[in-house]
């Protein structure tokens, strides 16, 4: 858990060394997926259920949690974004891509990869809530409640983290990584 891993990444023709340690290997999220899984197939049992899918660091975990569900799943995604650029988010969101289902009176999952500031779940919770769904959870892999700025707590949570930056299993940095299969604390 503690050897870290240093690369060299090519990026726009020139090398950069980071260094990264690995905070979730694939066994321990492959475990957690299954129970999450389980545990959400339990409370649906009887019902189908339309997983939305934040894009993109959703894509990864949506498709191995769906997989491992037992009651009938349909799928569909969402992508939001911050209004302004930078790293510090204005706390204003907008949905550059909408659902192509409707959501009203069916059993709803948000499928999120992290939590962090909850400006991106609040505001996506609030607005599906008002198309009326039958009912409305929300699953997500990682948590930082530390970095919470609006209130929002998921009903389904795999790891609580600290505050890292972390990458892999669907998560980023600027567009890299998203393909490593454990989660990576990244200096
Ligand atoms: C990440 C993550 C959540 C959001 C959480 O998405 O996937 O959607 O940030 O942050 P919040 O709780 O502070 O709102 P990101 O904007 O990095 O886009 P991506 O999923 O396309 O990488």
């Amino acid at each position: 858990m503690d050897r870290k891993f240093y690369l060299y990444i090519l990026r726009q023709k020139k090398y950069t060394l980071l260094a990264m340690k690995r905070l979730l290997g694939e066994d321990q999220i492959r475990k957690k997926v299954g129970r999450l899984a389980g545990q959400i197939s339990r409370d649906f049992a009887g019902k189908e259920v339309l997983l939305v899918g934040v894009l993109k660091g959703a894509f990864i975990f949506m498709a191995d949690l769906a997989r491992k569900m037992t009651p009938p799943v349909k799928m569909d995604f969402v992508r939001l974004a911050s209004y302004g650029a930078g790293t510090v988010s204005s706390g204003k969101v907008r949905i550059t891509k909408d659902l192509e289902t409707s959501v009203k009176g069916k059993d709803v999952l948000i499928v999120e990869d992290i939590i962090d500031t909850g400006v991106t779940l609040e505001y996506l919770s609030r607005r599906l809530k008002a198309r009326r769904p039958r009912s409305l959870k929300t699953v997500t892999l990682l948590d930082k409640p530390s970095r919470r700025k609006v209130r929002f707590q998921a009903d389904y949570v795999g790891f609580a983290i600290e505050d890292h930056f972390v990458v892999g299993y669907g998560l980023d940095c600027n567009e890299e990584f998203r393909n490593l299969s454990g989660i990576y604390v990244l200096k």
